[in-house]
């Protein structure tokens, strides 16, 4: 058996108990800005879906469904996919749900915080499992919902102090407007097709506006005159993006319009745009957020016509932005013990001060010297260590010791008090 079958599949992670604290953190500010200041309710859908729900929605020909998606076939001959993505799980558990029904107040808001699978080469910031915290609100199509969105990712990035980062924005238009723009670009393309890379060669014929977004030098060079997504919009895409924009303004987030804007997913339509950091951490992987309007996916899955918005902001990308943060969650007691006789009434002393105080409490259940068990009450930050030797045993009495500065105090354990460790 080779050595690799006990490796970690490619581009996973183990997160080891010291790296919990930041995905805590990302866990309770998710909750107070979507869940608390936005009123959005937290839903997990299953980690794998029938294949169809991915393939119809982010589109056959887009990388994710045809290159990145784990797929397989059930026990039961069924294809299924782990979801690269949670908007179209979300979208079929609102259909499925009946959320848009009279008894739930629209528009429908919702946040997740999930694992998705990507088959990707993995590199800095671009992972095969990775999480992204998600929103996602059906129901109205208010340009205003648009700046609110967009706000709300910017308050949630705001919570972790990040700075130098650009909110890039583009419409996509109605449908009418999409479709004008696709065949000017393909008319415009197709007499550069020869310089163009192979692969926006292939998505000429599959996925034409994909090509805006090549990172290729010479696809680049063609692009320079291609025509511009703005100016296919018809005019009442134009003025909903003005007042999305003006709505922006309003509420003074700096933005950019990108042109060249199309996203990686089939489902959009009207605003789209994506937040990026100019951190040389994430050199290729920059962008931190994306999101738009994707208005045909709920009737899609069978629900009635239903304006939608979301964003999904990758998680790992902002731990590698933000670093490590310190475990705020210190032992409170460590209970250093002379020798193994006072084993049993240390056991029971643990035990009456998780029950009574809650407290986070250490002990030593190798029989270590009184030294080493000091280094440890040291190592774990604890605030308090209590020594228990044989003549504590037998008084009842207890000698509880505040780390930082030494100092002690005796107090007999039927009064042991909480305010005995503040
Ligand atoms: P997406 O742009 O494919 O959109 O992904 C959103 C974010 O997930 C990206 O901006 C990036 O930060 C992160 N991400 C994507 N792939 C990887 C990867 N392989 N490793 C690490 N991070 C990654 C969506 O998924 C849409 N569902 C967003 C959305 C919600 N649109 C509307 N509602």
């Amino acid at each position: 058996m080779s050595d690799k079958f006990f490796q970690k599949p490619k581009g996973t992670a183990d997160l080891l108990p010291a790296v919990q604290p930041i995905w805590q953190k990302i866990n309770q500010i998710a909750q107070d800005v979507f869940g608390h200041r936005y009123r959005f309710g937290k839903i997990d859908t299953p980690l794998f879906e029938n294949y169809e729900i991915f393939s119809r929605t982010s589109g056959d020909s887009s990388d994710v469904v045809s290159k990145e998606m784990y797929d397989f076939k059930d026990k039961g001959d069924r294809r299924m996919a782990l979801r690269p993505e949670g908007t179209a799980g979300v979208v079929r558990a609102y259909v499925e749900n009946k959320l848009y029904g009279p008894e739930y107040e629209k528009p429908v808001n919702l946040y997740y915080l999930e694992s998705m699978f990507r088959y990707e080469r993995p590199q800095a910031g671009r992972m095969r499992e990775f999480h992204q915290v998600g929103v996602e609100s059906f129901g109205s199509d208010s340009p205003y919902l648009d700046a609110q969105i967009i706000q709300m990712a910017i308050d949630f990035f705001k919570e972790f102090k990040l700075t130098d980062l650009v909110v890039k924005i583009n419409s996509l238009g109605d449908d009418e407007s999409r479709t004008a723009f696709r065949t000017a670009l393909v008319d415009y393309l197709v007499g550069f097709q020869d310089q163009l890379s192979e692969d926006s060669k292939k998505r000429l014929q599959t996925n034409p506006m994909r090509i805006l977004d090549s990172k290729d030098r010479n696809d680049q060079k063609v692009l320079l005159n291609a025509p511009h997504l703005l100016d296919y919009l018809n005019q009442d895409s134009k003025s909903r993006f003005q007042k999305v924009t003006s709505a922006l303004d309003d509420f003074g987030i700096e933005y950019v319009i990108d042109d060249k804007l199309v996203r990686g997913l089939d489902y959009y339509n009207h605003t789209i745009f994506e937040i990026e950091t100019s951190d040389p951490k994430l050199k290729s992987a920059a962008t931190i957020c994306g999101g738009g309007r994707y208005s045909g996916m709920v009737e899609d899955f069978g629900g009635p016509a239903t304006p939608a918005i979301g964003f999904g902001i990758g998680l790992e990308r902002l731990i590698t932005l933000v670093g490590e943060v310190e475990n705020q969650d210190l032992v409170d007691v460590y209970i250093v013990q002379t020798d193994h006789s006072v084993n049993a009434f240390a056991n029971l002393l643990a035990k009456q001060l998780r029950e009574r105080f809650h407290f986070g409490v250490l002990l030593d259940y190798t029989n270590r010297s009184m030294k080493s068990q000091f280094k440890s009450a040291d190592r774990t930050q604890a605030r308090y260590s209590i020594v228990v030797g044989e003549q504590e045993v037998s008084n009842k009495e207890l000698t509880i010791k505040k780390m930082v500065d030494g100092s002690q105090k005796k107090v007999l354990l039927q009064q042991l008090k909480i305010e005995d460790f503040l």
